[in-house]
């Protein structure tokens, strides 16, 4: 069956190139264009699409508003919005209405694959109980606009450190709890770093990007409820495993981009489980209990209360986020890295191991027993006799997150 996807904007030139744009999509997607927001919200109580993008700027209606509506009365369809440089403060509107940005002008090639992504079948019929799951959630967070920038400024040749300071000043709240981070003993730098700028010169910009989506996604939720639970515990966790994960690559001597990429998955990996005890705490409360009596794992657990497990949640929104496909697998399998048809070192390597490494050396109390390395997988990738070397170097006093005793960073609030 063709997707449906919804094409609004109230410019009719930009309605005609995009419809010229995406004549060869034709066999495969069922595409309409329209106007305006009005008459948007009209066909889709005629009709159900698979995704909508919509332009922000709009007379009468804008895009943010339009995006309301559809998350309020359609949540099983994909919003993306299409959105230009000069509207940061719209932008900011988007935030928990949006599942991603476009920026204009947006290219063929990445619309394509933009929509290519979110509407794969594979994914959607994976993801089949994680949408019905999230179409009951009141909100769901989108993607910070300051990582879109930072991506963007990225992707300029000629991005200077203080060109990433003044994007970074757009968010002061996250920038401020970014520093604190920063200067925690997780990363251990020698001397304080006081600014974004120099933030992105002592850490690389991709962990300052990084960095940014944790703390969105953590700030969007406060403290759970739920008795057993503990959301600092899930941050301290969470930056523990990136750390570790990203040190584990640099072990191997693999290139940057897959450390900083074992960071980026470590750091979100369970995501997906504040999502899902933030959204629901009283069902949620029925998951400890689960473990406990039935001798179910976590998985199973979630699974049997939500029909779908926190690796599940967190896989579906950083794959509509577009984050890069490895740190998207390494988040969707980090407890079962065996699913993977891959073969080799990698993000989901890293983020699997010290996820159980972390887990094996933390006196924090975890919401459940975690899930012990897979060492079958790593013998496959032969990396098994590794092993004993990583979990002495993580256990070393030496290290600073290996012990529950050093000074962890609060979680990021607002
Ligand atoms: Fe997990
Ligand atoms: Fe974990």
């Amino acid at each position: 069956m063709k997707h449906r996807i919804l094409f609004v904007d109230d410019d009719a030139m930009v309605l005609a190139a995009l419809q010229r744009m995406l004549r060869p999509m034709r066999s495969e997607w069922e595409m309409e264009f329209l106007d305006s927001g009005a008459k948007a919200l009209q066909r889709m109580r005629e009709q159900p699409f698979d995704v909508i993008l919509s332009d922000m700027r709009m007379p009468g209606m804008n895009g943010v508003e339009l995006l309301q509506q559809v998350m309020a009365n359609h949540p099983r369809t994909v919003r993306l919005i299409l959105s230009g440089q000069a509207e940061p403060d719209l932008i900011l509107k988007c935030v928990g209405v949006t599942h991603q940005y476009l920026s204009k002008p947006c290219d063929a090639d990445t619309l394509k694959a933009t929509i290519a992504r979110v509407t794969c079948s594979r994914l959607q019929e994976a993801h089949e109980p994680v949408r019905t799951l999230v179409a009951r959630m009141h909100r769901f967070p989108s993607m910070p606009a300051v990582y879109l920038e930072l991506t963007e400024l990225l992707a300029r040749e000629d991005a200077t450190a203080e060109q990433i300071g003044l994007v970074m000043s757009r968010d002061p709240a996250m920038t401020a709890t970014i520093l604190k981070l920063v200067n925690s003993a997780f990363f251990g730098l020698r001397r304080a770093v006081t600014c974004a700028d120099e933030a992105a010169a002592y850490l690389g910009v991709d962990l300052l990007k990084a960095l940014t989506l944790a703390v969105n996604v953590f700030s969007q939720f406060d403290s759970a409820p739920v008795p057993g639970v503990s959301v600092d515990g899930l941050w301290v966790h969470s930056m523990a495993v990136a750390v570790t994960a990203r040190r584990i690559a640099q072990w191997e001597g693999v290139p940057m981009s897959v450390a900083n990429e074992s960071f980026t998955a470590g750091v979100l990996h369970d995501a997906g489980q504040l999502i899902l005890v933030s959204s629901f705490p009283k069902e949620y409360a029925q998951v400890p209990r689960l473990i406990q009596s039935n001798g179910l794992s976590e998985r199973e657990a979630e699974r049997l209360v939500f029909g779908a497990s926190h690796v599940e949640v967190g896989g579906y929104l950083f794959g509509l986020w577009g984050l890069p496909e490895p740190v998207v697998t390494a988040i969707a399998l980090h407890d079962r890295p065996g699913l993977s048809p891959e073969r080799r070192f990698g993000p989901l390597t890293t983020v699997h191991v010290a996820n159980a490494l972390v887990r094996e050396a933390s006196a924090i109390p975890a919401v459940v027993t975690p899930p012990p390395v897979d060492e079958a997988y790593l013998r496959e990738i032969g990396l098994l006799d590794r092993l004993p070397a990583w979990r002495a170097e993580l256990t070393t006093p030496s290290t600073p997150f290996s012990s529950d005793a050093c000074e962890h960073p609060d979680p990021p609030s607002r």
